[in-house]
Order: C-alpha cells, then structure tokens, then sequence
C-alpha cells in the first residue's frame, strides 16, 4: 500500500468523525440520570410520525418540518399488519419502504426512536396485528400462546435485521427501540411474554443497543409494563401532575433518565363524538415543565396524518375512528403548521438551539369544485364482478377469517324461511353483527344492524324473499382486551325466535375492481325495485374531473367533501381514500394529497354509498375544497353543526384511561 493511499484511508476515517475508538454510541447513564450520546451526555426532544399515515412523497417535508421545529428526534411505529397482510407476504415498497424513511431521518439530522412492537395500537387496525392471527380461533395475542409467539419470531426475524444497520452504534439514526406497548394495560400481564420479545430483540440487534418500555405514568401501570433489562418509561399528556408522573417512573427506574414517550399534544376522534382539541398554551405550559426538569420527551402526535383504506381502528365498547388522524397535532393532516407549532417551537427554543433557515411552508390547496357522479350499479347487481372466489355456502354465517377476507365487506344472502306479512323483528340477539349490516328484502332496503346500536330492525315479505346483508368492517378494536374483534356475522341472526339458516356468502374484492377500473355503468335493462324515501342499497357511483389548465402547480392537495351522502367509501383514481360519514362526524371532509391526481387524464372518483346518495332527481355531486372539517357533523339537509370533543375546559368529554 503507497503512502498516499495509507493517507487516504486514515483521512476518509477522520472525516467519518470517528477513530476506530470512538465509534458512535448511545446508552443510559444511571449515575448521571441521562442519556449518554457519544460519551456525551444528551437528552432528546422528539414528534411521532407514522409513515404509514403519510404519503412517501411528503416524508421529507414532513421530516424537514418537524427538523425545524427544534426536535432532534423522532418517533415511529413498524405496524405488523401494514407489512405481512398476508401471512408470508412481505411488504417494504413504495408508501411501506420503512428502510427510506429512517434514511430521509438521518439525511434530515433528526435521530428515530423506533417502536416495532409487535402491538403498536395506535390508533390503527388491530393495533398493528395482522389480523390472519385470528385463524386460529382461540388464540391469546400478546401472550407466549405459541402459535402468537411462532408468528411474532417469523415476523421479528424478517424486520429486526432490516432494522440492525439503521441503528445508532452501526451508523444509523436509531437510538432506541421499544418492546412492545402499554403492556401494563393489558390483561393478560404475561411476563414469560414480556422476556421473550426481550431476548428476541437482543438476540437480533445486538446488546449494545438501547431497549425500552413505554406506560401509562401510574404505578399499577408499570407492574405488568416494566421489566429488568428494558428501560421503562411513562406516557402522559398536558392534564397530568408532572411530579407525580415521573415520580411513577422512578419506582421502575429510581435512576437514569426521566422519559415521557407519549406527551399527548391533541388526541383522537371517534366516529359520533366531538372533535378533541387541546390547546396551545397547555401544550406549550406542560412541554416547558416537562424540558425544566431536564427530562427526555416524545410530541405524540407531531403530525398524525390519515387513515387511508381501511386502515383506522377502534375503541371498545365499539367505536371505532375516523378517517383523519389529524389528532389536533401541531403540524395538521395535510402537514401544514398551526400556531401550536410555534408554540412548541418557542419552547423547545428556550432549551436547546433552533435550526437556522426557513421553515417549508404549507403546501397550497386548491378547490376543484363540484364533479357530477352518476349511479353506476348496486352491489348487489355488481356481485359477480366483485366476488373474484364467488359464493360459500353453509347452513350457520361465517366470519371474514372463515372466508379469507382482512378487509372491506362481504355479503351475506340467505332467503326468507316464512312469509312475513307483518313486521317481523331481524335480530342479532348476541351483538354479532360485526361491524354494521346494510339488509335488503328483494334488493328494497330495509334497514341497518349495528354492532352496540342497533340490534333490531323489522322485515317484511314473502317466504322464499332473498335477504341481502352487505356486512361492512369498520376497522378492528386496536386497545384492550377486545382485540381479537371478528368480523362478518360472527353469530347467527333470529328471524322471529329462529335462526336464519342456509347462507351464500360473497367475499367481495372492492378494491381490485375499482383500481382495476372494472366497475361497469348502470345496464339500462337492469331496473331497481322503487326505494323507501330514506334509504337505499349499497351502490357505487362514479365522476371524474380535469385538472384546470394554465394554473401554474397544479395538481395541488385538496379535501373531498360529500355534504348530503351519508356513509360509504371513496376512492380516488382507485386509491382506497378512506371512508367517509359526515352524518355522524366529527370528520366531514376528506384529505386527498396531490399526488393520486393526474394531468394526463381524466381523474376518476369511485364512491360506494351504504345508505342513500342525494342523487334521486339524477345529477348529484361532491365537492372538492380547499379547506378542512374535522369538527361536525351534518344532517340530512346538508347544514353542518359544530362538534367538540375532548377539551380541557370540557374534561367530562376526555377519555381518562390512556388509549395509546
Ligand atoms: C406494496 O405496497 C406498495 C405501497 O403501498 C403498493 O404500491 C404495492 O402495490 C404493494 N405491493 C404488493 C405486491 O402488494
Ligand atoms: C403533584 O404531585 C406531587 C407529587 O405527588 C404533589 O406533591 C403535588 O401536590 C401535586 N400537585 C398538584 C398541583 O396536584
Ligand atoms: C306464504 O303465503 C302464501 C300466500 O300469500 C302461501 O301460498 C304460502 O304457502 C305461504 N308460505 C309459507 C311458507 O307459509
Ligand atoms: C317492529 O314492529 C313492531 C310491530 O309493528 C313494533 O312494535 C316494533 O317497535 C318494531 N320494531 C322496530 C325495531 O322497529
Ligand atoms: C348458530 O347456531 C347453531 C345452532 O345453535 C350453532 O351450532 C352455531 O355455532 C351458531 N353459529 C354462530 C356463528 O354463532
Ligand atoms: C380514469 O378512468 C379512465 C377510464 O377507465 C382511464 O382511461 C383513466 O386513465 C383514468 N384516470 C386516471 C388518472 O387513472
Ligand atoms: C372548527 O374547526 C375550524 C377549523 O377547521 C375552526 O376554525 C373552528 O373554530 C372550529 N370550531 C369549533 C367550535 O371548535
């Protein structure tokens, strides 16, 4: 080796800013109560993304943003299920390239705090568990239940080398990783569990790396959450006592540094509740007291994002989430800053340095204005296109797990056993219609099941009527114990005292039909029975829009508005949007990032309506806007009327058990 190549090597290591003695490090330091970066000590000041909310292409400017509020990390979940939704199948492209975010982190200057589970909660389906999971009808997830184990292994063993080069000590971004969630609030209080992740994750990344534990800041939490070898943190928001969270920590911890993972600064929806807003000044008041006392902190949400699809989950009893997980964070849905950003921004200023430079700004919205949507056929006329696998048939309903669907809506047809010339009660006695049923007697609409609200509807008709329920999952319970939340008819309907026997069950593939384009228009041969004034079957209907010419930036972010539909589900140029359900709220609008729109052709909008579109005089439309509603709802003559929810002049609305 000449000289100048010896020389070349030992510069290339200098400018790495490492000698072969100084590798990069992160750990706790218990003496000092701190973390130690480098053998210096450190503390972080860190926001919660979720990639998965988020399109790929706004990663960055997310990222930057949250850079130049002053955090110098930040926080992420892995959701098992957004990755292996089907068992084996692994998924890490395009919007899932978790690996290409934790790179633009690092590119960026912000360090990951990263939280694979394998249960996130969140907010999102399942909690982030697959839910193939429930194959096995029995099973106890979140527990050493083997069969729950030998999945967790597989899966751990396909994501944890992924992870191992992103971590900090082998140059990555990632200085710590946290085992699980609020497993103190779960009953199962497995401990066995508990030091297998443990072990599992140490026999993956390697025993340098920093492993931790994050609870409810309650002392009854931390018992079955915390365990010897993990280091366990608390979680509270801006209502909390401080000193008494923390003091919470330290009996897990009595030294090393204090760490809140989840300082809640907004919180979630639910479909028929009011919008929750927590305000600037009390985030910014409980953040500086939180920075006084030197501790370490996580912004939960800084910026929460969408649930796209079929993504949103939900809380038990039933209710589950909307659409937006806009979470009144301090960058919204759309990414754009609030005066809670500068609030937070001005605090976190006062402790450590804000990056110089400007910050990127909101991204423009623009209005496209109302786009005509004309009928294109019921579900039920639409069923052989739908249903790719066609019908399954047994005498008892089957569940969305018997038929192999994960998502979406299957219909359930079976026939009427008796005439039933007077009103005869449709019962779910047990509460099984999981989550909401669309029933129709000889394609009239007759009324709507739902889980917790409505368990009865009466029916009319002839012995030998063909009953169709078209069964919607509205997303599975992702906190508690009721996470293994079935889908479909998970117990039998009564007709009267009977059970309704004899079923012929579609698993209906809506989304390969719609991206594929292969929904057909109305046949005008094939004519609906005339409708009750106040409901209608599930049908699709579709429109499409251009994007103007000669507006310079076009295509731009925009919202979606359906002022006088009420239920169902949208996509945008096959894109499953979401859903939507401005009659119950809180959520009216529909966030539709620009990138699904196109300047080369027409864009395409595809709505499944559950309940009645305003179309019956022929034309109708949705509306495209340029700002959002997250805080009403609507009624049927399309007024809106405001919602709140969880506010803190209005405690009574905020939920008291912590839900992340
Ligand atoms: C994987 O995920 C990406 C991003 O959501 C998606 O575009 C792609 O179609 C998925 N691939 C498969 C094989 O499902
Ligand atoms: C907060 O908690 C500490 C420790 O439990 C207690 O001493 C203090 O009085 C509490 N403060 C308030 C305002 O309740
Ligand atoms: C239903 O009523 C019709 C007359 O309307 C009768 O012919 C038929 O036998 C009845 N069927 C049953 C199953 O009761
Ligand atoms: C069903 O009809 C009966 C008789 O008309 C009525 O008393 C009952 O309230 C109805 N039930 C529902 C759920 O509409
Ligand atoms: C329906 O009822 C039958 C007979 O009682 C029972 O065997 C079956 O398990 C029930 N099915 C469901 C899904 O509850
Ligand atoms: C909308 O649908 C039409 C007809 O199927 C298709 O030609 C067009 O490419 C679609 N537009 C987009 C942006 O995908
Ligand atoms: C509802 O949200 C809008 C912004 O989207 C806000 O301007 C308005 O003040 C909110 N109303 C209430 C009562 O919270």
């Amino acid at each position: 080796m000449s000289l100048l190549r010896v020389g070349c090597l030992l510069l290339l290591l200098t400018l790495l800013g490492q000698s072969l003695g100084a590798s990069p490090s992160f750990s706790v330091d218990y003496d000092n109560d701190c973390f130690l970066k480098d053998g210096e000590k450190f503390r972080y000041i860190s926001g919660s993304i979720h990639y998965n909310r988020i399109p790929r292409v706004y990663w960055k400017d997310r990222l930057l943003k949250m850079y130049m509020a002053g955090l110098n990390a930040i926080q992420t979940y892995i959701p098992w299920n957004y990755h292996e939704q089907h068992q084996g199948q692994y998924n890490f492209t395009g919007d899932r390239d978790v690996a290409h975010f934790l790179k633009l982190a690092q590119d960026i200057g912000l360090l990951v705090i990263l939280r694979p589970g394998p249960y996130i909660c969140a907010e999102w389906e399942m909690g982030g568990l697959p839910a193939w999971l429930l194959n096995k009808k029995d099973i106890v997830l979140r527990s050493s239940d083997p069969d729950y184990i030998a999945a967790v292994d597989t899966w751990m063993g396909k994501l944890l080398p992924m992870i191992k080069p992103y971590l900090y000590q082998n140059g990555g971004p990632i200085i710590s990783v946290q085992v699980e969630n609020e497993y103190g609030s779960y009953f199962a209080c497995d401990y066995n569990y508990l030091r297998h992740l443990s072990t599992l994750f140490r026999s993956h990344l390697g025993d340098e790396v920093v492993l931790f534990t994050t609870d409810g800041a309650g002392v009854g939490y931390l018992k079955c959450g915390a365990l010897q070898g993990l280091y366990a943190t608390v979680d509270f928001g801006p209502g909390s006592n401080i000193t008494a969270a923390f003091q919470a920590q330290r009996h897990a911890e009595p030294r090393g540094p204090l760490v809140n993972s989840e300082f809640y600064a907004g919180w979630l929806d639910n479909w028929g509740s009011g919008h929750s807003v927590v305000s600037s000044s009390s985030v910014a008041k409980a953040l500086n007291g939180i920075l006084a006392l030197g501790a370490n902190v996580n912004i939960y949400m800084f910026i929460g994002g969408t649930n796209f699809g079929y993504w949103n989950g939900a809380n038990s009893p039933y209710r589950p989430q909307p659409t937006s997980y806009d979470y009144d964070a301090p960058l919204t849905e759309a990414g754009d800053l609030t005066e809670k950003y500068f609030a937070i921004r001005e605090v976190i200023g006062m402790y450590q340095k804000i990056p110089e430079g400007p910050i990127p700004p909101s991204t423009p919205k623009y209005a496209y204005g109302a786009v005509s949507m004309k009928k294109l056929q019921t579900v039920t006329d639409a069923l052989e296109i739908l249903s790719f696998s066609g019908p399954v048939k047994s005498v008892y309903p089957q569940s969305f797990n018997d038929l192999k669907q994960i998502f979406g809506f299957v219909l359930y047809r079976t026939t009427l056993p008796v005439n039933c010339s007077k009103p005869t009660p449709l019962s779910s006695p047990l509460n099984g219609v999981h989550d909401r049923a669309y029933v129709s007697v000889d394609g009239v609409a007759v009324g709507i099941l739902e889980r917790f609200k409505v368990l009865t509807i009466n029916v009319t008709g002839k012995a030998g009527s063909q009953v169709d329920i078209l069964v919607e999952n509205m997303g599975r319970i992702n906190y508690g114990s009721g996470i293994n939340d079935f889908k479909g008819l998970v117990t039998n309907l009564t007709l009267g005292q009977d059970p309704l026997t004899g079923w012929t069950m579609y698993s209906l593939s809506i989304d390969e039909v719609v991206s594929q384009g292969l929904l057909p228009v109305q046949n005008p041969t094939l004519t609906n029975p005339p409708q009750p004034a106040a409901l209608s079957p599930p049908t699709f209907y579709g429109g499409s829009f251009i994007i103007p010419d000669g507006i310079p930036d076009l295509p731009q972010d925009t919202y979606i508005s359906l002022p006088k539909w009420r239920k169902g589900q949208i996509w945008i140029n096959g894109f499953n949007l979401g859903r939507y359900w401005p009659t119950r709220g809180p959520q009216v609008t529909l966030f539709v990032p620009a990138n699904l729109l196109s300047t080369a052709a027409p864009n395409n909008v595809t709505v499944l309506e559950l309940e009645g579109a305003p179309c019956s005089s022929g034309v109708c439309t949705v509306e495209f806007t340029s700002t959002p509603i997250l805080n009403a709802t609507v009624h049927p003559d399309g007024n809106l009327l405001v919602k709140k929810g969880c506010d803190e002049n209005e405690p009574r609305y905020c939920p008291q058990v912590l839900l992340h």
